[in-house]
């Protein structure tokens, strides 16, 4: 099983972005610990980061038949992409929405997600453990472990 970790805008600049929001771990720093905890749980994880709104929407295009669900953090995409909406809508397959800080208790513009309806469920507020939270509903997906 693949699960695939799509991370949108400046999520490169983790570590030295806005630490008092988004803490000092790097994305290279969440990616290693997700990679631990699925080898754990016996999955492959790919993780791809893009700033790019159409690339975004390609991996998503392309990931049905390759993998079993998507973790995405769509960062500022969230709150505006009407097109990242359609491609999760289009995939047919489980994707999970997350983010680092929680995004209820922001500026208004971040209460509102675009892509939410679309999704299997949000998980938001846990820092880079928002990540781990997201691996394993998507390792659960259908269900808990007996
Ligand atoms: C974010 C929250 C978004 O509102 C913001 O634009 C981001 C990061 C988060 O992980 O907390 O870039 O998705």
């Amino acid at each position: 099983m693949t699960i695939l970790f799509l991370n949108g805008p400046n999520l490169n600049l983790l570590g030295r972005r806005e630490p008092a929001v988004y803490g000092k771990a790097t994305l290279a720093d969440i990616e290693q610990m997700v990679k631990k905890h699925a080898s754990k749980l016996g999955v492959d994880v790919e993780f791809r980061q893009s700033n790019s709104e159409g690339e975004l929407v390609s991996w998503i295009q392309e990931a049905p038949g390759k993998c079993a669900a998507i973790v995405l953090n769509a960062a500022a995409y969230t709150h505006t992409s009407v097109a990242l909406r359609d491609a999760i809508s289009a995939a047919g397959l489980p994707v999970i929405e997350i983010h680092l800080s929680n995004v209820h208790a922001r500026e208004e513009f971040r209460q509102k997600s675009l892509i939410a309806s679309v999704c299997k469920g949000q998980i938001a507020g846990f820092g880079p453990y928002s990540y781990i939270l997201g691996l394993q509903a998507a390792v659960n997906i259908n269900g808990p472990p007996d």
